[in-house]
């Protein structure tokens, strides 16, 4: 038997490793002319505050939020209650009232303040936008200066400044409750429309289109606060939930698991707004999400909206998501939206 010999000399005229290609990157669209007062105008809107929903079983709803998916209880006025990340400032981030059934109360965004407020509610209601509530004191925790009104499809917005900050600190390595609400995701029969509306009066500015279905909002340097899919019927599509980084996210879906909640949708990664996901059925199939490491865009003159194909490969880049199956046949049956056109009692 004769040794192999091996030759480390040899190695120099061996095929090279090929190059990493890279990500898979979509075309680029054209950016459309915008008026450069239109790129530097600032958006009156800051960031989502909170989401309120209302549940024909507030115990077992408040139970799941509390005691599994990581927010805690700040206050209780009789059959609302009033729930908050760790990690923000926010009074509360989630709302949730007892009632004969689901529906989605409203969603809250912050202004920078009191004449950004009064500025929203007059341009909008000058413009026959339906106010459901005139600029005022808000009877709610931490106060504040706010009002609401109606969308096109009849959903419920709260637009407040002011408001007081609730203590928070900073989430510790490995500690899985979320740190803040990152971004609401809608459903609307009329997405074109409903994007150019917040991007008129919320001066939203567009970060990316998922093919035709979903468009990416941002009104900071998060990638989206807000996004709008395409659906049949309007209503809350998802509620996205920040961790403090991979392996928080990890080990509160690994939370979820071991108290039987596998994710209707991942683990995965996204190439619109690159960050990671774990979608969850929560109670009465509202749908809520763990998410990280969302993009930043730091530069509003250079970004370039993008449209990214919904294939697997671009919608679940790690390849560990599974065929989300399971949160589109959720979406389908969850009934049409009983709140719209009725302002919220609370
Ligand atoms: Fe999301």
């Amino acid at each position: 038997m004769t040794a192999t010999s091996f030759d480390p000399a040899g190695l120099a005229a061996a095929v090279p490793p090929p190059p990493w290609p890279g990500p898979p990157l979509p075309p680029a669209i054209a950016p459309a002319p915008v008026p450069a007062s239109e790129v530097a105008r600032r958006s009156p809107i800051t960031h989502v505050r909170y989401v309120a929903l209302a549940t024909a079983d507030l115990a077992a709803t408040v139970a799941f939020y509390q005691g599994i998916w990581g927010l805690y209880e700040v206050g209780r006025d009789g059959d609302v209650v009033f729930l908050g990340a760790v990690g923000s400032p926010e009074p509360y981030v989630a709302r949730v009232r007892q009632a004969g059934e689901r529906r989605t109360d409203l969603i809250a965004f912050g202004a920078p303040d009191r004449a950004a407020v009064d500025g929203l509610a007059a341009r909008l209601g000058s413009d026959g936008v339906r106010i459901a509530a005139e600029p005022g004191t808000l009877q709610l925790p931490g106060g504040g200066y706010g009002f609401r009104f109606f969308d096109p499809d009849g959903r419920l917005v709260e637009v407040s400044a002011d408001v007081a900050a609730k203590p928070f600190r900073e989430i510790e390595a490995g500690e899985s409750v979320p740190r803040k609400l990152s971004h609401v995701v809608i459903n609307s029969p009329d997405a074109p429309g409903l994007v150019a509306f917040y991007e008129r009066y919320f001066g939203l500015r567009l970060s990316d289109w998922l093919e035709d279905r979903m468009a990416f909002l941002r009104c900071s340097a998060d990638h989206h606060s807000l996004a709008i899919a395409a659906g049949p019927v309007a209503g809350l599509n998802h509620v996205s939930f920040e961790m403090r980084d991979i392996d928080e996210y990890m080990r509160g879906t690994g939370r979820m698991v071991r108290h039987g909640h596998a994710p209707l949708w991942g683990p995965g990664r996204h190439s619109s707004g690159d960050n990671v996901y774990s979608y969850f059925a929560g109670p009465d199939n509202f749908v809520v999400e763990y998410t990280t490491a969302l993009e930043r865009i730091a530069d509003e003159d250079a970004w370039v909206p993008r449209v990214w194909p919904a294939s697997p490969e671009y919608a679940d880049r790690w390849g560990t998501a599974g065929p989300g199956e399971d949160l589109f046949a959720l979406w389908h049956r969850t009934p049409p939206e009983s709140g719209l056109w009725v302002p919220a009692p609370v």
